[in-house]
């Protein structure tokens, strides 16, 4: 069992994103899960660029992606991966620039453009996405996000395998708010959304790296032009 995680944040070390991943990844490593984590941001690498290479007809349809950059070695361990898990912070009311790039470059060679295909991806597999965000959780629908997190979730679903969303909001920004400008936000009750509330999101991320190692996989979506 091997469940790669990937931060979508350029906070590397300590902040929300990478912590919750981190959390994730020591739940699936307590079940004997071999682990592996991903930065994003330590890697030079594209979106996808639109070639088509991918949907060639006298090309094998194998869904490697033909871009040579730093994602190439990393895409080919995806394809011994029984979990993937994703992190990103949400950024202008969607993820993360590096975690757009991959999410594009992880599915598109997948997707099979052929009547009643399925994904080309070879097995059933887990994933989840985690989102770190300032939005409270009170505003997440009214501003949208909850359609954003769907469509992720629905992509992810249809390449591979059912997608767990984690969400975590109010996140502490900076760790001293008198640092910086943030008159907009309550710093104490930042900090005390940090001490209180962060520690649980933590735990609900370690359940989530346990449950993605158990090797139960719910089905993958179906393409949308398919029968359900
Ligand atoms: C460029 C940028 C854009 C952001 N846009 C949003 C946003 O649209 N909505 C939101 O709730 N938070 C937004 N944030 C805040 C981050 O999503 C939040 O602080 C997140 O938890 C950071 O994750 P990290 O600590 O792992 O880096 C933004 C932060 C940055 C740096």
């Amino acid at each position: 069992m091997k469940v790669m995680a990937f931060n979508g944040s350029p906070r590397k070390k300590k902040w929300n994103t990478v912590t919750l991943l981190n959390n994730a990844l020591q739940g699936a490593h307590s079940t004997g899960a071999e682990i592996e984590l991903v930065q994003l941001y330590d890697l030079k690498f594209s979106g996808c660029i639109s070639c088509f290479s991918c949907k060639r007809l006298s090309r094998k349809k194998d869904g490697v992606c033909s871009v040579q950059d730093d994602l190439t070695p990393v895409l080919d361990r995806v394809k011994q991966a029984d979990a993937l898990i994703i992190g990103s912070p949400v950024y202008y009311g969607a993820e993360s620039a590096a975690t757009r790039a991959f999410l594009e470059r992880l599915c598109f060679p997948y997707l099979k453009y052929s009547k009643g295909g399925r994904s080309l991806f070879p097995r059933r597999i887990n994933t989840a996405m985690i989102y770190t965000m300032n939005a409270p959780d009170q505003i997440l629908q009214r501003i949208g996000y909850d359609r954003m997190f769907a469509m992720t979730q629905m992509t992810l679903g249809m390449h591979f395998g059912a997608c767990e969303l984690l969400l975590s909001s109010d996140t502490l920004q900076y760790s001293d708010y008198d640092k910086y400008e943030a008159e907009a936000f309550d710093k104490n009750a930042k900090r005390q959304r940090h001490t209180k509330v962060f520690p649980d999101d933590c735990k609900r991320a370690f359940a989530l790296g346990v449950r993605m190692a158990s090797g139960k996989v719910t089905d993958p979506m179906p393409m949308p032009w398919q029968e359900s």
